[in-house]
């Protein structure tokens, strides 16, 4: 049994975020790749994300007990919302990714404000790629490095 929970990140959890923060996969591939920060920067840019004022909702993905990765929206003009997604290195390829997934989109769905959502994946991202197709996100654009996919939430039955 595949058991993926994912919990409104929490003061407890900051050093577990920045250490995947700090995963060289995990910001190498993102949309504004930013080498690995010190503890005081991801201090300086996590608490105003904890306290809700930074148009963010962050969450930890959980394997049982353990901490094991986030998924963060990114709430954007025009009700839509970028969503980003990491796993720890060591439990990827369990189907983690994609129980969190599904669960980070039936919050938004519930939440009622996001109409869409939207998530920016490098081309070379063949997990991630695979992950949104799975759940439903379909191509919608693409620049030099990223294509774009979006899921329309009013039309999702997810909810
Ligand atoms: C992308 C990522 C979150 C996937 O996490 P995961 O827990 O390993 O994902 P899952 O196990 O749920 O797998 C999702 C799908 O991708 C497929 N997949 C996994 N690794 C793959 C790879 N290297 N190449 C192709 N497909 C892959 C899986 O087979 C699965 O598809 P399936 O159910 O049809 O078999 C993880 O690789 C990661 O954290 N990467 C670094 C951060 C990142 O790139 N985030 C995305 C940017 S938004």
């Amino acid at each position: 049994m595949n058991d993926t929970t994912i919990t409104p990140a929490t003061f407890s959890d900051i050093e577990f975020l920045w250490y995947i923060r700090n995963q060289r996969d995990a910001y190498e591939f993102p949309k504004h790749p930013n080498p690995a920060v010190k503890l005081e920067e991801h201090i300086d840019w996590i608490i105003p994300v904890l306290l809700h004022i930074a148009g963010k909702d962050l969450f930890v993905v959980r394997y049982g007990d353990v901490p094991v990765g986030q998924v963060r929206f990114d709430y954007e003009e025009d009700r839509k919302a970028l969503i980003s997604i990491a796993i720890v290195k060591e439990f990827r390829g369990k189907g983690i990714a994609s129980i969190a997934l599904e669960q980070a989109i039936q919050y938004i769905a519930k939440k009622g404000l996001v109409a869409i959502l939207v998530a920016e994946i490098h081309k070379e991202n063949a997990a991630s790629i695979r992950l949104f197709e799975k759940l439903h996100f379909v191509y919608t654009s693409e620049d030099q490095t990223y294509f774009r996919y979006e899921l329309a939430l009013e039309n999702n039955m997810m909810s």
